[in-house]
């Protein structure tokens, strides 16, 4: 009889994500508890998905984090809820996640390469432009949505990340290699707090004076300045840090993200594409009930 083919794990490949999950770790592990995230964001990040499409629904989350976005998806009351994780988190998501509606599993795995089944809603959030490997990503996302179901992801944006691109980017290359401690406390911290003060100034200044909201809307970054502006310093940090801890990114334009919902399990008259503050892309559809030979 022919021997099954052995899982990567099992032939001793490392998955090619795993410096990034343990990087990753480093940042969930040494955050505040709870969800980092309000329920406003959450509400923001999945739109067009309502919490009426995941009650009574199956729903997996691709790349958890510590559970911030699981949190939120247990309190829309879902019939099951399954987060996937590369790094090593399970512990702090479990504590975030204690007293929720509906205990979710944690599986953790490589989510290119797990299989959890198929669900009515699959999503995954701020993973795949960290992955060696988004195509595989977004497959596995497909491949966790059941016929008829429904996906959504969200993903870096090359349009309105100039800036970023320029600045964040190369130094991102240089921290992500230093102990993390460091990269958290001697470099995000001071290399975040002139951003912070200027979101929170120019917020300001355009409330009392809203003739000045013409020009700040010419700045870049603006719409997600606007975004941002509104959470504490630690949001910031905790994201700064994120930006520049990880060892991969990338940033996708438009055209890439359509290029992924081309795949013909996709029902064309579903797709979306939905920039989000200015430098980002929201995007799904739902998955063909059948798939035509
Ligand atoms: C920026 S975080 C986003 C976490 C969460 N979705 C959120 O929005 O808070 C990206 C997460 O993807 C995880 N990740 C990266 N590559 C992965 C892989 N191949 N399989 C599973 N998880 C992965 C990282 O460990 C990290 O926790």
């Amino acid at each position: 009889m022919k021997k099954a083919a052995a899982k990567p794990a099992e032939r001793g490949i490392r998955p090619p994500d795993k410096s990034t999950a343990s990087a990753f770790a480093s940042s969930w592990n040494n955050v505040r508890p709870g969800s980092v995230y309000t329920e406003v964001q959450f509400l923001d990040w999945m739109s067009p998905l309502r919490p009426q499409d995941l009650k009574d629904a199956s729903v997996i989350e691709l790349g958890y984090g510590n559970g911030s976005l699981l949190v939120h998806s247990a309190a829309c009351a879902p019939s099951r809820l399954v987060g996937v994780e590369l790094g090593d988190t399970q512990q702090v998501a479990r504590a975030n996640l204690a007293g929720s509606r509906i205990e979710p599993e944690l599986v953790r795995g490589d989510l290119c390469e797990v299989d959890a089944g198929r669900f009515d809603v699959a999503y995954c959030i701020g993973v795949l432009h960290h992955l060696k490997e988004p195509e595989r990503g977004f497959a596995a996302l497909l491949r966790h949505t059941r016929p008829g179901g429904r996906f959504h992801a969200w993903v870096y944006g090359r349009e309105g990340n100039g800036l970023v691109i320029a600045l964040v980017d190369p130094l991102r290359k240089i921290a992500s290699k230093l102990p993390w401690w460091f990269t958290k406390y001697l470099i995000a911290a001071p290399a975040v707090l002139p951003y912070f003060l200027w979101a929170r100034l120019s917020e300001d200044a355009a409330a009392r004076w809203p003739g000045l909201r013409r020009s700040l809307s010419r700045l870049p970054l603006y719409d997600y300045t606007r975004w941002i502006a509104v959470r504490e310093f630690w949001f910031f940090h905790h994201v700064a840090f994120d930006q520049l801890v990880t060892p991969q990114t990338r940033y996708f334009s438009e055209a890439e993200v359509r290029q992924f919902l081309m795949d013909p399990e996709i029902d064309p008259a579903s797709i979306y594409v939905v920039p989000r503050n200015g430098n980002s892309w929201k995007f799904g559809g739902r998955k063909r009930s059948e798939v035509s030979a």
